[in-house]
């Protein structure tokens, strides 16, 4: 007689806006500063590879104790930045859209991740034409209705921004970045659920400030402090709220709004311009 094991009950209750997710994940088998390609980067700074690893795993724990789905993409040799999963692509409705990077050091990355999700079960898998750094720029609020964030200024073309409302049939909302700092949307704002925001209002231009403010009046505001440690980049269910435990700031603001943030250590991904959000890329069926 076979005996059938039932998968474990998840441990976290979900429920309360929060939602159980498939994520994408990237081991760091590869992962150095090799070249700089955003502010953070310093080559002649060390990175602790083993503790590099402990911190990814904890993150990848993290996920599975909240009772989410987390895949693995094999990490590549020579592709240290491929651990950032969030820039593979994006995925909404089980339709993807492969990343195609700015920087040719990176590039390598977009027909990895466009395999994986052509292996994926999903719809379709679309490779792209112009340049996007997936949801490092790309950010989706809101449910069936919802719509899609989109920064330029740093890495994704105005033209991908186009690119996405045609493929996906969503309302495309185009937001310019001005400090090196947050040169992904990613790293300057996190959503929180399907009709709340967190950002960094400095990270974008006047316009696009203004944009944010008409969309999201009741959006929180991250401050400075908060914004330095990446603390934006972080990866919400709807009511759990992944982030750098150094961004206590935010955690509090997170609190007091009814949200439970979960603090992660990334330090050694920090020092490539990652944080939790881009470790992850979500799987939207
Ligand atoms: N070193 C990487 C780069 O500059 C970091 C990418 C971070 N990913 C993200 N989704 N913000 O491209």
């Amino acid at each position: 007689m076979t005996v059938v094991l039932e998968s474990p009950a998840p441990r976290a209750v979900f429920g309360r806006g929060a939602r159980p997710r498939r994520y994408l994940m990237c081991p760091p088998e590869y992962f150095t500063v090799a070249y700089a390609i955003n502010p953070w980067m310093d080559v002649s700074q060390p990175i602790d590879t083993t503790l590099a690893w402990q911190q990814w795993e904890a993150l990848r724990r993290t996920y599975l104790d909240l009772g989410h789905t987390v895949q693995i993409i094999a990490p590549v040799p020579g592709l240290p930045d491929m651990v950032f999963a969030a820039n593979g692509g994006l995925v909404i409705d089980g339709t993807a859209l492969s990343a195609r990077f700015a920087h040719p050091e990176r590039a390598a990355e977009g027909p990895a991740y466009l395999a994986w999700l052509r292996s994926a079960g999903l719809r379709s898998a679309t490779e792209a034409e112009h340049v996007n750094e997936g949801e490092g720029d790309f950010l989706v609020v809101g449910g069936s209705r919802g719509i899609v964030l989109a920064a330029t200024g740093f890495r994704t073309a105005p033209a991908a921004h186009a690119e996405v409302q045609q493929l996906f049939g969503r309302r495309v909302v185009s937001l310019r970045l001005v400090d090196p700092r947050f040169y992904h949307l990613d790293t300057a704002l996190a959503v929180l659920d399907e009709h709340t925001v967190a950002y960094y209002p400095q990270a974008f231009s006047p316009g696009s400030r203004a944009v944010l403010r008409r969309l999201f009046p009741d959006a929180l505001l991250a401050g400075a402090r908060d914004a330095a440690v990446l603390g934006l980049n972080a990866v919400s269910d709807g009511r759990h709220v992944v982030l750098a435990e150094q961004a206590t700031g935010l955690a509090a603001q997170l609190r007091e709004r009814g949200y439970q943030p979960i603090g992660v250590d990334l330090s050694e991904l920090l020092k490539a311009g990652g944080g939790a959000k881009c470790c992850t890329l979500e799987i939207r069926e």
